[in-house]
């Protein structure tokens, strides 16, 4: 981060983060606002939270919260985008209905907001001459294709309207780098995590709602048969590539979609007992938890991990967290949201 805080003081830079009081968005406004960045975020609420942005507000410095303005407008109305764009330097494009499940049960509004709002928000800010659109991909666009680990260029057929809607993004931005020499990055994030990612509601990730089960007393569920695996990429790691993706002046590296995780694997019952002993330093009643069994997930892929080569290679993009590193620096967090009366980890 320090190299990457050298880039950005070389000018004054003016970003754009939407999808800014959700989860990656978050983290994005706040690492800006440490380096002396100016913020603009844009939400509306549909899954992310004010308190989210109080949280960063209680973060950083009162005068780097000053560089921080918010926009509470929906991506769906291009007028918004339009507005929102004007005199932007970098786009970090967060805003879309992230879960497969939600998509299965209502692939309209994902479709609203992750093609329609999307398509709105590369057209804004190709008119306001935007230098780099950075925007949130997805894994999920590796689809039924079993090889592992995922390389960029291998796709296979999605598996959810989800992942039709991220892959339609990567489509949409290269047609604007041929038709209109548009300058973007997409992030294929896989399985991001981290502090402020919600626990809540029947779309909630699973490290969140795991980690809210356990310290809550509630039962564990795992969707099949717990071999399943992911590549569970820290956020801290996102927000890095990002920034790596929005700075770079190498032209190889742009108008290019690139992995974001650690290129690991880790089954869910793995991920189960990681979270059980980080939780059981602080809370040793979760010791002996034990997870029940339930269907798998219609849509789920079985196994995911990322081959990171090309955003070491091009991006300079190293992760700084690994899954067990990333879950000690997150379990305070939730310690301190549910707010057990001894909650310090
Ligand atoms: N978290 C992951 O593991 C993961 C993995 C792959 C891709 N992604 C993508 O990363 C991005 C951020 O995800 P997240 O995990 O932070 O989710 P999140 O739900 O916490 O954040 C998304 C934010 O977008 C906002 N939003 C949704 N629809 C909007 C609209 N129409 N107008 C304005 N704002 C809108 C929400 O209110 C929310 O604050 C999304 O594009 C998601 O699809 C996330």
């Amino acid at each position: 981060m320090a190299a990457l805080g050298q880039r950005l003081q070389v000018q004054p830079v003016r970003w754009l983060v939407t999808g800014s009081a959700g989860f990656i968005g978050s983290h994005l406004v706040e690492t800006l606002l440490r380096l002396g960045q100016t913020v603009v975020g844009l939400d509306n609420f549909a899954t992310g939270h004010r308190r989210n942005l109080d949280e960063v507000r209680s973060l950083v410095a009162p005068e780097q919260w000053l560089r921080h303005s918010f926009i509470e407008a929906d991506i769906r109305d291009p007028d918004a985008c339009r507005e929102a764009c004007h005199g932007v330097d970098f786009v970090l494009h967060q805003a879309a209905l992230g879960s497969v499940p939600r998509s299965l049960a209502n692939p309209q509004a994902t479709n609203a907001a992750n093609v329609d709002g999307f398509l709105n928000m590369l057209v804004a800010a190709r008119d306001a001459g935007v230098k780099r659109f950075v925007y949130a991909a997805s894994s999920s666009t590796y689809g039924d294709h079993e090889a592992l680990p995922k390389v960029e260029d291998r796709i296979g057929r999605p598996l959810s309207p989800y992942a039709v809607t991220k892959l339609v993004n990567e489509l949409y931005a290269e047609v604007f780098a041929r038709c209109y020499a548009f300058p973007s990055i997409g992030l294929r994030y896989f399985n991001v995590f981290g502090a402020r990612q919600d626990p809540e509601g029947a779309y909630a990730a699973v490290i969140p709602r795991w980690t809210r089960a356990m310290l809550l007393g509630g039962q564990v569920t795992i969707n099949g048969d717990g071999e399943t695996s992911r590549d569970f990429c820290f956020v801290d790691n996102a927000v890095q590539a990002n920034l790596l993706a929005a700075t770079t002046d190498d032209p190889a590296a742009v108008n290019q979609v690139y992995n974001v995780a650690v290129d690991d694997r880790t089954s869910l019952n793995r991920l189960f007992e990681i979270l059980r002993d980080a939780l059981a330093e602080c809370r040793p009643e979760v010791r002996n938890l034990r997870p029940t069994y339930g269907d798998f997930r219609p849509g789920d892929v079985r196994h995911s991990q990322a081959d990171i080569a090309k955003a070491r290679r091009l991006l300079h993009y190293a992760p700084s967290h690994r899954l067990e590193e990333g879950v000690r620096a997150s379990m305070a967090w939730y310690v301190s949201r549910f707010s057990v009366a001894d909650g310090v980890c």
